[in-house]
């Protein structure tokens, strides 16, 4: 079973990028605590970052056939891209949302996630360990589906 995990705009900034909201842990850091979660759950992965939107537009329609679960974070586009949600639909491969922050207590245009109309989970508020959980959360749900 393959992964891909999808991390959006100024994630690759973290450590640096407002760390009283999310956390002093870098980029690599993240990448390294997913791979862990990725090996705890027994699934193949590949990570990806970028700050395009048609970057990951482009990289969900390439999973097409090649990847079972999608993990996205997809930072602020969450909160903009009909694109990355048309993409998630076209390939329609089962996909957990993940934020490292709490959106739903934080400014009102960051409330509402375009992603969420097709995830089966959104999880948020629980720094890092959030991907742990979808990435978990996802293996049982495709082993159960
Ligand atoms: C984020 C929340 C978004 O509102 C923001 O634009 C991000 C990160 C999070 O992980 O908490 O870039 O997705």
């Amino acid at each position: 079973m393959k992964f891909l995990i999808i991390n959006g705009p100024n994630l690759n900034m973290l450590g640096i990028r407002e760390p009283d909201i999310y956390g002093a842990q870098t980029f690599e850091a993240l990448l390294d605590f997913i791979g862990k979660a990725c090996d705890e759950a027994g699934v193949e992965y590949e990570t990806f970052q970028s700050n395009h939107e048609g970057a990951i537009v482009d990289k969900i329609q390439e999973a097409y056939g090649k990847v079972d679960g999608i993990v996205i974070n997809p930072a602020a586009y969450t909160h903009t891209s009909v694109a990355i949600l048309d993409a998630l639909k076209t390939v329609a491969i089962p996909t957990y949302e993940v934020h490292i922050s709490d959106i739903s207590t934080r400014e009102t245009f960051r409330q509402h996630s375009f992603v969420s109309y097709v995830a089966v989970e959104t999880i948020a508020g629980l720094g890092f360990e959030g991907y742990r959980q979808a990435i978990l959360k996802l293996k049982k749900y495709l082993d159960e589906k």
